[in-house]
């Protein structure tokens, strides 16, 4: 099943699916990975292996003329299942209504706890036992739709937001390529 990633940085998950679809019997290929920013660290690499990489930013076009492109370069690439990983804008309902149930996000808490921004801060803060990862289905509300798989982390006294994130990570990595793996063969 061909898949395109949408990111917006770093791209760790993204690395982390292409590196599962890359195993033998892997029910997915990663067919594009594209992003809002042109200077993502993610493109770089995905580019460096061998991916076909689009990139294109809102300034100026505004958002709707971004997300056509984005949507053409999927649609070209012959894309079945979008992968959000660090993709940070909100779709439109337009664009997710388009794609009907076949984008899935990661997002660095257990849902439906801590949607948005600053999760591992406001699990610490909250006093939480255990922070996670989950996947879920994109819908047009942010960090809704169902969930698809979690994994979960024990919050560890001294914890600040960076450790917590990077053990979060760590999961997120094992997570992510399962979940959607599943996804594309149901
Ligand atoms: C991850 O923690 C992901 O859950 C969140 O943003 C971060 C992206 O990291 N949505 P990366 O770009 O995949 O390295």
């Amino acid at each position: 099943v061909p898949v395109g990633i949408l990111i917006s940085g770093r791209g760790s998950n993204m690395q982390a699916l292409v590196a599962a679809s890359r195993q033998e019997g892997a029910p997915y290929r990663v067919a594009l990975v594209a992003s809002d920013k042109p200077e993502a660290a993610g493109l770089a690499w995905a580019a460096a292996h061998g991916i076909p990489t689009f990139a294109v930013s809102p300034k100026g076009i505004g958002k709707a003329a971004y997300e056509a492109e984005i949507d053409q370069a999927m649609r070209e690439a012959g894309v079945a299942v979008i992968a959000l990983a660090g993709y940070m804008r909100l779709l439109s309902p337009d664009f997710v209504a388009s794609w009907s149930g076949r984008i899935i996000n990661i997002h660095p808490s257990l849902l439906p706890l801590y949607k948005g921004l600053d999760t591992h801060a406001r699990a610490i803060a909250a006093g939480e036992a255990q922070a996670g990862c989950s996947v879920h289905v994109v819908t047009e509300q942010l960090d809704d739709g169902e969930v698809l798989g979690q994994a979960r982390v024990a919050i560890l006294p001294g914890d600040d937001a960076d450790a917590l994130a990077a053990r979060v990570l760590v999961e997120e990595h094992r997570l992510y390529p399962q979940v959607l793996a599943e996804f594309v063969t149901r």
